[in-house]
């Protein structure tokens, strides 16, 4: 899901381009795609498969704002090695959407619908033209089906993923460097449960951190957004043990299996615009002059992607460390939190941990950052047992750590 416009990490670029202070300068979206390479690799050579024989191949969720810079970026980068024909970009959002509740709003096909002052008049952004926003990562499901592109309305995702025989799907947000994409140990976990779809989540620690946390209303799961939950309830803690009572982190990172995604449209209408209290650019009617809004102005109005969760006959939860998996990018540079350098700090001490778990000694202050083709998950790393490593460094291969090693 890379269809978000990040207005709080302050910059124009889609999310996926953002390069956040790593010694090799990678973006988010080259960290993704060469964890895909190095995840094909490790099948292959678990299944005893020859090179390139194992696929995953990877959809790329852009909107109206993100989608030409994302594409021309890929393109700029030769895909990060992957094989293009592998990896495919589609829009959120599908237009002919209707709410149920006789409020009838459609999303273009760039996925984006008018953004409302706070009594529910449209925007505008100019003089000519409606403010719009894209319809929030809800917008995934419809837009599964809907044509990739303009020239050939045959081919949608569902599609693809149907002729690739594609069983499993896995889903997540493009702002968190630590994704593990396509996690087998996940995927595993859920084929095993033989579950439609789940979830991973991280205990939340905070009463004010900005996830949501998933509770259950009858027998059902569901998400609670942050926006959306009582101060009480994001308070209420287990008198048991003292944590919060809600306390599973949502990190929007997903199993789906594609027949439940083949069967979404059964209830896309039930799920509910959400209303998020933004600052809205806009043209003042009077003067035609624009106004940047110094505090909230205005309604977007978004779907939630996991508003489908109740929807589900076996949902699972499934809880991973903080520090291995969640490190998200919503802030500008020098927040002090969820910002360009936390992501950097903890990418990096996962580095160190690979490596002091594999054996070696790395020395305090010394910053190893190991691309992501040479490790997915720290395995392979054996060469470094009873090294010390007192230097800093980018590599690529494990010859290039032994080198930095001795
Ligand atoms: C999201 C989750 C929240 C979770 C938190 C963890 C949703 C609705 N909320 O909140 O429960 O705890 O992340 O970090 O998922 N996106 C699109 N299209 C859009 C809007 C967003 O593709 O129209 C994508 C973004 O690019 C991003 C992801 O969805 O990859 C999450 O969006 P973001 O706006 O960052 O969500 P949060 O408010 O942080």
């Amino acid at each position: 899901m890379a269809g978000g416009q990040g207005s709080r990490l302050g910059s124009s670029a889609p999310k996926g381009c953002y390069d956040i202070g790593l010694p090799s300068h990678k973006s988010l979206f080259q960290l993704q795609a060469e964890r895909i390479a190095r995840l094909q690799e490790v099948a292959e050579k678990e299944a005893g498969k020859p090179a390139g024989s194992v696929v995953v191949p990877w959809y790329i969720m852009t909107s109206g704002p993100t989608r030409k810079e994302t594409e021309a970026f890929f393109n700029k980068s030769k895909f990060f090695g992957l094989n293009p024909k592998n990896v495919t970009f589609f829009d959120q959002g599908e237009p002919g959407r209707a709410t149920a509740d006789g409020l009838s709003l459609t999303a273009n096909r760039a996925g984006t619908l008018p953004c409302l002052t706070m009594d529910g008049k449209v925007l505008l952004d100019s003089t000519s033209r409606v403010a719009e926003a894209p319809d929030g990562n809800g917008g995934l499901y419809a837009a599964l089906r809907a044509p990739i592109s303009s020239s050939d309305k045959s081919r949608t995702v569902l599609s693809d993923l149907a002729d690739r025989k594609v069983l499993y799907v896995h889903a997540y947000a493009v702002d968190n460097c630590l994704v593990k994409v396509a996690d087998p140990v996940f995927i595993g976990y859920c084929i095993s449960k033989q579950v439609e779809c789940a979830a991973k989540v991280v205990p939340k620690t905070l009463p004010t951190e900005s996830v949501g946390v998933f509770a259950r209303r009858g027998d059902k799961f569901s998400v609670v957004e942050y926006s959306e939950i009582t101060k009480e309830q994001a308070e209420q803690r287990d008198p048991r043990t003292g944590e919060l009572a809600f306390r599973a982190g949502n990190i929007v990172n997903h199993f789906y299996t594609t027949t439940f995604l083949q069967h979404t449209e059964a209830f896309e209408e039930e799920l509910a615009f959400h209303i998020a209290r933004k600052k809205i650019p806009h043209v003042d009617l009077e003067s035609g002059q624009g106004v940047k809004p110094a505090k909230p102005n205005g309604m977007k109005l978004e779907l939630f992607v996991f508003d489908v969760f109740p929807f589900t006959k076996h949902f699972a939860v499934f809880e991973v460390a903080r520090d291995e998996e969640f490190s998200p990018l919503k802030n500008a540079p020098g927040t002090g939190s969820d910002d360009p350098e936390t992501s950097r700090r903890d990418l990096l001490s996962q580095h160190r941990r690979f490596l002091e778990r594999a054996g070696a000694v790395v020395k305090d202050g010394v910053e190893i950052e190991i691309s992501p083709l040479v490790t997915y998950a720290g395995e392979g790393l054996e060469a470094v047992k009873g090294k010390t490593f007192t230097r800093s460094g980018v590599v690529s291969s494990v010859e290039e750590l032994d080198v930095l090693a001795a």
